[in-house]
């Protein structure tokens, strides 16, 4: 059955085509078949699919316009990249609005038209407009989900009660659940102001934000001007990475049950939004290994903990975690069953407990425990839901 998701958000900037272009070609490269239906006359996720609207002899505007015409989705879309369709938009579309008042049904016309394709696609993504006009309303009335992209700024919560209303209206219009869910996009680490802000909207959204952020990259933007996705423009990235991680954390929201494992494309070292880089040197080995702090509470302390992402070293693979007041560090992972083994206590003077576990090839999950208390990896953000409602880490031997 198909996904339909549209990505709205009525505040300009926020980050909507970037996320529908780049949702949309990660999911066609994990094999999906997807439509992005650029529902913007400004049509920026048509131009930023190396599509002119000038060239156009069709668009939306005449699946809208109905005029004694009877044309569907299928007549004006474009081909693009591998399983990935688009539905372009022209300027002209602005005018839909004035066209159709006073037209019966209005509002559900693209859901309508939606309903023509059949089964042909697993997803169609719609670019909304930076309003909630009648072609937001139309995207709303023919989504499954919808997709917020809220970037940390001192204005991004402001309107999303309207937006939400919004939802809240077509629900009951259309008497169809409609999930909401928030991606955080933009995220720029380097200021406590982004931090807060990133708070903020995690408080307001709860379980319906995404945990992936999607960080500020000028490789989107990069790829945007050269009119293609970031799957086609540089599979290195960060905003390759932290899209293919919006598609992978989309696919489990909606259900999906045939969830490709993405840790193959992915680099081992890419650090999380929150880590600091720091060039650790052996004796005749230089790494680069990735620390984060976090804070751990028991009922009597806070801990603050350090961890490394694991190292592939002689023998096996390099577990690291250092908690000053710890007594008793352990790591359990599918790779021994989920048996908690203690790592090896640091010396007097020293504070990393370590262990070297050895594996072989291979993708693994894992988790620390903590005096009792099981602690995802921060080091390591490749994490996967487990049945208990939490996270597991990924970590890939290859
Ligand atoms: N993660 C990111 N890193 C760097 N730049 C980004 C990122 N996401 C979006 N941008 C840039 O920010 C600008 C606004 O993004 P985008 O066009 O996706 O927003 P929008 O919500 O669709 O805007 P509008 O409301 O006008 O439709 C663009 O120049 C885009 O390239
Ligand atoms: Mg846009």
């Amino acid at each position: 059955m198909v996904k339909v998701i549209a990505v709205a958000n009525q505040k300009g900037g926020c980050g909507k085509t970037t996320t529908s272009i780049n949702l949309s070609a990660s999911l066609s490269f994990l094999g999906k078949k997807v439509l992005l239906i650029d529902l913007d006359p400004q049509a920026h996720s048509s131009i930023g699919l190396g599509v002119n609207p000038e060239e156009l002899e069709q668009s939306l505007f005449d699946v809208f316009d109905e005029d004694g015409k009877d044309v569907d989705i299928s007549d004006v879309i474009v081909k693009g990249y591998k399983n990935l369709d688009l539905a372009p938009a022209q300027v002209i579309l602005s005018a839909i609005e004035q066209k159709l008042s006073g037209i019966k049904g209005r509002e559900s016309k693209l859901a309508e038209k939606i309903k023509t394709l059949k089964n042909a696609y697993d997803y169609v993504i719609i670019d909304c407009p930076p309003s909630l006009g009648l072609l937001t309303f139309n995207a709303l009335c023919a989504a499954d989900e919808v997709l917020v992209p809220v970037e940390p700024s001192f204005f991004s919560l402001h309107g999303l009660k309207k937006l939400l209303e919004t939802v809240a209206l077509v629900r009951e219009v259309t008497g169809r659940a409609i999930t909401t869910h928030s991606v955080i996009t933009m995220f720029d680490r380097r200021t406590k102001h982004s931090r807060e802000l990133v708070e903020d909207i995690k408080n307001f959204f709860g379980d319906n934000n995404l945990s992936v952020i999607v960080r500020k990259n000028i490789k989107l933007q990069e790829a945007a001007q050269a009119g293609k996705p970031i799957t086609e423009f540089d599979k290195n990235s960060l905003g390759f990475k932290d899209y293919m991680q919006v598609a992978v954390e989309i696919m489990e929201r909606c259900g999906r049950d045939d969830i490709p494992s993405i840790s193959s494309f992915l680099a081992k070292e890419d650090p999380s939004p929150f880590s600091v880089r720091e060039e650790v040197s052996g004796n005749d080995v230089v790494a680069t290994a990735t620390t984060v702090a976090i804070e751990i509470q028991t009922a009597s302390r806070t801990d603050v903990a350090v961890s490394c992402y694991p190292k592939v070293v002689t023998g096996g693979v390099l577990f690291s975690f250092c908690a000053q007041e710890a007594q008793c560090i352990e790591i359990a992972g599918d790779f021994n069953n989920w048996e908690r083994k203690k790592l090896n206590t640091p010396g007097l003077s020293e504070t990393t407990w370590t262990t070297v576990v050895p594996l072989s090839l291979g993708v693994y999950r894992y988790k620390y425990v903590v005096d009792d208390i099981w602690v995802a990896d921060p080091a390591n953000e490749y994490r996967a839901p487990n049945p208990f409602g939490g996270e597991d880490c990924i970590f890939e031997v290859s």
